[in-house]
């Protein structure tokens, strides 16, 4: 099939956190993106840019959004065969750390690098495969004018944060922790097809409140941020091509 042409796609993982952008931005689905495959897509104009927002689609049994690096990978590779995007972010929600300054509802730009936290090879050459560390677009202009926070983006495939994970997390460095930005950034890093990541925080992983309390709590104000901060990163990207 011939491409068809995108300026930016979105790579998102749950409809609820894709809904807002979708409906703000005008975007009408696009019946044609990858029949068979659970992943789904919408297409529009914002300031005369081609945009798409490709979601990862639900589980056939369970009718439940597919979260992790499985689905975003496949997600991610349908939307460069479909539309050769210019550029690709990887947004939604995500979980921070509170000792690094970040609190509930906060928007971050991913810099400078997304890494994998769950991948452990203790062999020489294995180990950094396992990371990733794979870079990101340089969004630091970007972050200062918007006042969005940075930070390095880990991913792994649990909501919960072991021991082992933890320790990982802090060895990295990493400020944002979440189930599908090292795939997409993997994919991407494939076909130079530049990538970063906007992610909006739904709980803090180092207080004393259960994640998935948090995360369910929190969602529907983080996603109102997502969508808010996600116009203005496009309309900046936009203004300056
Ligand atoms: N998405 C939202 N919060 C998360 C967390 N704490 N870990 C992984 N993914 C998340």
């Amino acid at each position: 099939m011939t491409p068809q042409k995108v300026d930016i796609c979105f790579i998102i993982a749950m409809r609820a956190e894709a809904k807002g952008i979708i409906k703000e931005l005008s975007l009408t689905e696009d019946e044609t993106f990858s029949p068979g495959y659970p992943a789904r897509a919408w297409k529009g104009k914002f300031n005369k840019k081609c945009i798409a927002v490709v979601i990862n689609g639900q589980d056939n049994h369970l009718k439940l959004d597919l979260i992790g690096t499985q689905a975003a990978t496949l997600s991610t590779h349908l939307a460069i065969s479909h539309y050769n995007p210019g550029l690709i972010i990887s947004a939604g929600t995500a979980g921070a750390f509170k000792q690094m300054g970040a609190n509930i509802g906060d928007v971050f730009l991913s810099w400078p690098y997304v890494v994998y936290h769950d991948r452990r090879v203790d062999i020489p050459g294995w180990d950094e495969m396992g990371i990733g560390r794979y870079p990101v677009f340089d969004i630091r202009e970007m972050a200062q004018q918007l006042g969005l926070k940075t930070a390095i983006v880990t991913t792994g495939n649990s909501l919960d944060m072991p021991e082992t994970d933890e320790k990982m997390i802090r060895n990295l460095n990493a400020g944002i922790k979440e189930m599908e930005a090292a795939a997409v950034a993997w994919v991407c890093s494939l076909s130079q097809t530049p990538f970063f990541c906007i992610k909006a925080v739904t709980d803090l992983v180092d207080v004393d409140h259960p994640t998935q309390e948090q995360f369910q709590t929190n969602l529907k104000m983080a996603v109102t941020n997502l969508c808010t901060e996600t116009l203005k990163v496009l309309a900046f990207l936009i203004d300056k091509q």
